[in-house]
């Protein structure tokens, strides 16, 4: 039990630093331009800028080789595929946000929370498909998706506590 939560955790590290390295790493310049979508609404918002989208991928990416060293688990690809993905996944889901009329730090539970989770693994599994069958086995993924909404929610606690978000 242990070891899967263990594992689990190992396995996204990448896009869990990724994400949250977003928020600080976070700048002016939206990656949507400030540009409107048909609806007449933002397309994606001021909450996500290229700073937050390129900063957090190199943050993920750097975190997975860092892991690398202790045990080589993880592709180069796979490192992209996580740390890019789960900001991939963040922007589809404020692109979703923005369309159901939700305005930038608006919450849509438990989307909030496995939007970076989702983009990480449609990006992995693009990526290196046999690589996600072999590690993220059904139990894993389970636990992933259990464990992630807490996580996010405590890290969320901890970054207002030391003042971050
Ligand atoms: N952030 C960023 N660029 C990204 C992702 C995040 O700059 N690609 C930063 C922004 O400062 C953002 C903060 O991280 O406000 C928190 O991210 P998130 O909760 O995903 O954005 P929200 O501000 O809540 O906006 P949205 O409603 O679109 O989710
Ligand atoms: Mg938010």
């Amino acid at each position: 039990m242990l070891d899967v939560v263990f594992n689990t955790i190992w396995l996204m590290l990448p896009a869990y630093i990724s994400n949250s390295s977003a928020v600080i790493l976070g700048g002016k310049f939206p990656v949507d331009f400030r540009r409107d979508f048909l609806d007449g609404k933002r397309v994606l918002g001021d909450g996500k800028t290229y700073s937050g989208l390129i900063g957090g991928t190199l943050a993920g990416f750097t975190a997975g080789m860092l892991l690398n060293i202790f045990s080589l688990r993880f592709p180069v690809s796979v490192l992209f595929g996580l740390s890019f993905g789960a900001m991939v996944g963040d922007m589809v889901a404020s692109f979703i946000k923005r369309r159901l009329g939700l305005e930038r730090g608006e919450t849509l539970p438990l989307v909030d929370q496995l939007d970076f989770l989702g983009g990480a693994w449609m990006v992995t599994l693009g990526v290196g498909y046999e690589w996600f069958c072999v590690n993220f086995t059904v139990p894993i993924m389970i636990t992933a998706l259990v464990i992630t909404p807490i996580l996010h929610v405590a890290m969320n606690k901890l970054g207002s506590v030391l003042g971050i978000s």
